[in-house]
């Protein structure tokens, strides 16, 4: 704490960041009870009126003359891919993900690579010491050859070190362990973590630096400390995955210079992050060749991305009364949800049996056209006769048995051709969209002519 610096005590939301002027049991922003925790901010000076207004620039937007800035490419395609093809000079992005999945390790591979194109980088970490990195960066091969790696959390050393040398470049990790001197609460609290967010990118804006902050997540997957955070930046990308899986999913949640829908997948190998440039075939990965009961291949679509997996079920006799349920990688609901269309419109006997449905690979899909693989999955578990290998079904299933179209058909037709599918089981209304005349396109209306096509 400075001396003579004047605080005040204000109220924070330990959940979405908001300020209070006193304590009250019930977050006026995000209605969370028994939320607000009590944080000394400091007072911020007000200047006199007439003499700090400033006439503001102000333009035609037809006349602005753009100035051309060169981004940053760090040659990772599927890092570029997610910022939107390029990092801008004063660029934000706030990183985050739970915790272990990857985020230093991603961070420092990135710096590396934007370092091999001789951008100067700035890593700062508040985490690990300096011989924690250096041992880091020999596992991932990093030479490193532009970066500079600090470790403080003081927020004034480090807006003071980027003020004196000239980076392109800035990496926290992370910003819920730097702290303002000038604040008493400790770190990772609202009111730090707004602070040094705030200078950051202040300073960002100003200095033309591009900044990385990465942000631990809270148990419910919240970006800890303030949700007001993914407002201050720019882009905001969550690092996910399955930690019993290696595959790890990169996804924009917010980008102001580019698309949301592209996503960047990687998996973790022990020298660190390794691109994976065909997913499809690395979550097809099982043996293609044997005819199994049960399993039914779908083309989903991740952001603008097209996909094949691997749906599976399990269906046998139940031997208690209650007979149980169980979703890997999709909705519980949705699965029981999906039952009861293929009791009702089909009569099927599965109140008498135990159902299990999974995703191979270990991803969590939640897209409606999966309605139809799932439903057909179950169906030839329970019958015991397997859907041909090489065909590849979508469909939206409605709660009368009908089948809906979805969307980007055609991107998922021409990802699986490319993988070797010939049969293309899909929405009759989704027939006309599909340009590849080289398939075999059956048609659906619902899910009665759909079974009776996959399974006879
Ligand atoms: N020697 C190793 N060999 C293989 N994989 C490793 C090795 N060391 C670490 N890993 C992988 O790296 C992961 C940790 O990565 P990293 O430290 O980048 O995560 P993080 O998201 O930054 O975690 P935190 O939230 O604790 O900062 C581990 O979960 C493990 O999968
Ligand atoms: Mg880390």
């Amino acid at each position: 704490m400075i001396p003579g610096k004047k605080v005040k005590t204000a109220y924070f939301c330990t959940q979405c960041g908001a300020e209070h002027p006193r304590w009250q049991g019930q977050c006026r922003e995000c209605n969370a009870w028994n939320s607000l925790a009590e944080e000394k901010v400091p007072v911020r000076q007000k200047a006199s009126l007439s003499s700090s207004v400033k006439k503001v620039d102000r333009q035609k937007i037809n006349r602005i003359t753009l100035t051309t800035t060169q981004g940053y490419r760090s040659g990772l395609v599927e890092f570029d891919r997610v910022l939107g093809g390029q990092l801008l000079p004063g660029m934000t992005v706030l990183l985050s993900g739970d915790p272990g999945i990857g985020k230093s390790t991603l961070m420092l591979q990135v710096a590396e690579a934007y370092s091999r194109q001789g951008v100067s980088v700035l890593y700062v970490t508040g985490e690990e010491s300096l011989s924690q990195i250096k041992l880091r960066a020999q596992r991932l091969n990093v030479n490193g050859e532009n970066i500079t790696v600090v470790n403080t959390t003081g927020l004034e050393e480090i807006t003071a070190l980027i003020a004196e040398e000239n980076y392109n470049i800035v990496l926290v990790d992370s910003i819920q362990t730097i702290a303002s001197a000038l604040l008493d609460s400790p770190p990772g609290t609202v009111g730090q973590v707004r602070e040094a967010a705030n200078q950051l990118i202040m300073q960002a804006k100003a200095a033309g630096f591009a900044l990385f902050l990465v942000g631990h997540v809270t148990k419910d997957g919240l970006i800890a400390g303030p949700k007001v955070l993914e407002h201050m930046v720019d882009t905001v990308i969550y690092f996910e995955g399955d930690s019993a899986h290696l595959y790890r999913l990169l996804r924009a949640q917010k980008n102001r210079f580019g698309s949301i829908a592209e996503i960047g997948l990687f998996q973790m190998v022990s020298d660190g992050l390794a691109e994976v440039s065909n997913p499809s075939s690395y979550f097809l990965s099982g043996n293609s060749e044997m005819v199994r009961s049960g399993a039914v291949v779908t083309g989903v679509c991740e952001g603008n991305r097209p996909l094949l997996v691997e749906i599976q079920a399990l269906v046998s006799r139940s031997s208690y009364g209650y007979p149980q349920r169980v979703a890997g990688g999709i909705d519980a609901k949705k699965l029981a949800l999906l039952l009861a269309i293929l009791e009702k419109r089909g009569d099927y006997p599965l109140n008498t049996h135990d159902v299990f449905v999974s995703v191979a690979g270990g991803l969590k899909l939640s897209e409606p056209a999966l309605d139809l693989p799932v439903l057909a999955a179950i169906v030839s578990s329970l019958l015991n006769r397997p859907v041909d290998n090489k065909t590849m079904v979508v469909g939206e299933v409605g709660l009368s048995g009908e089948v809906r179209p979805v969307s980007l058909i055609d991107r998922r037709v021409a990802e699986a051709a490319k993988l070797g599918f010939d049969t293309m089981v899909i929405p009759d209304k989704n027939k006309d969209q599909v340009t590849d005349k080289n398939v075999t396109l059956v048609g659906v209306k619902d899910i009665q002519s759909a079974l009776d096509q996959l399974i006879g």
